[in-house]
């Protein structure tokens, strides 16, 4: 189905403007709005059209609380690591948290690896796995352009996808739910400069 009035050129360029926005305004987002982003992220293209997503629309300030407390523990032993002075780990762990908590929305991205085949076969089993994440990858990059097309902007955060056990357990999800990533959305302060691509010739090879 293709847009009345929009030529094809206007839709690859209303797709090429999505940037990662990670400044809000408060607005609030309103709730038919956030439905109808989720319902089109829920047509993205997936492997055995096993619709392995699931959304956890984090509407209140315990469940961000909840979420940023899991991940700080972590992202604190990361940084020390890391090397980083105890002042420049609380700047960093103030500054996620921050974000986390201010975000007018924030939609966590799971796998549900319940909903996925199973084999004898390792290689088999892990195939699917690898299929299901990258399921979820594509209703999370529909949901950003979804996002886009309702005005808003956001950006997806990897952290959760590094504690998905503690993430899960904070905010009580079934165990079969792994985090995979974190998408906070609002209406942007202000849209940022592009970041550079490769051109499509130093990348692709045409055998
Ligand atoms: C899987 C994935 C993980 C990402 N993780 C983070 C993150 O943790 N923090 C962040 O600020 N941006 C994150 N981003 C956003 C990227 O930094 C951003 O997409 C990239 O720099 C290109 O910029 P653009 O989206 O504005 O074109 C992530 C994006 C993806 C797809």
């Amino acid at each position: 189905m293709s847009a009345p009035n929009l030529t094809p050129q206007d839709l690859h360029d209303w797709l090429r403007s999505r940037r990662s926005v990670r400044r809000f305004r408060p607005d609030p987002v309103p709730a038919e709005t956030i439905t109808r982003i989720l319902e089109t992220a829920t047509w993205a293209p997936n492997a055995h059209n096993r619709q392995p997503w699931r959304f956890v629309q984090l509407a209140s300030r315990e469940s961000r609380e909840a979420l940023a407390g899991a991940m700080g523990a972590e992202f604190q032993k990361t940084l020390t690591a890391d090397g980083l002075t105890a002042e420049e780990i609380s700047v960093q762990l103030a500054r996620s948290r921050a974000r986390i908590l201010e975000a007018p929305e924030a939609i966590l991205l799971c796998l549900d690896i319940d909903v996925l085949d199973k084999y004898e076969d390792p290689a088999r089993t892990q195939g699917e796995y690898l299929m299901g994440v990258q399921s979820v990858a594509l209703a999370g990059g529909q949901l950003l352009l979804a996002a886009q097309a309702e005005g808003l902007a956001g950006v997806w955060i990897c952290s959760p996808l590094f504690v998905p056990t503690e993430v899960s357990r904070a905010l009580g999800l079934p165990e079969s739910w792994q985090a995979q990533g974190l998408i906070l959305l609002g209406y942007p302060v202000k849209i940022p400069e592009e970041r550079p691509r490769n051109s499509v010739d130093q990348i692709t090879r045409r055998l």
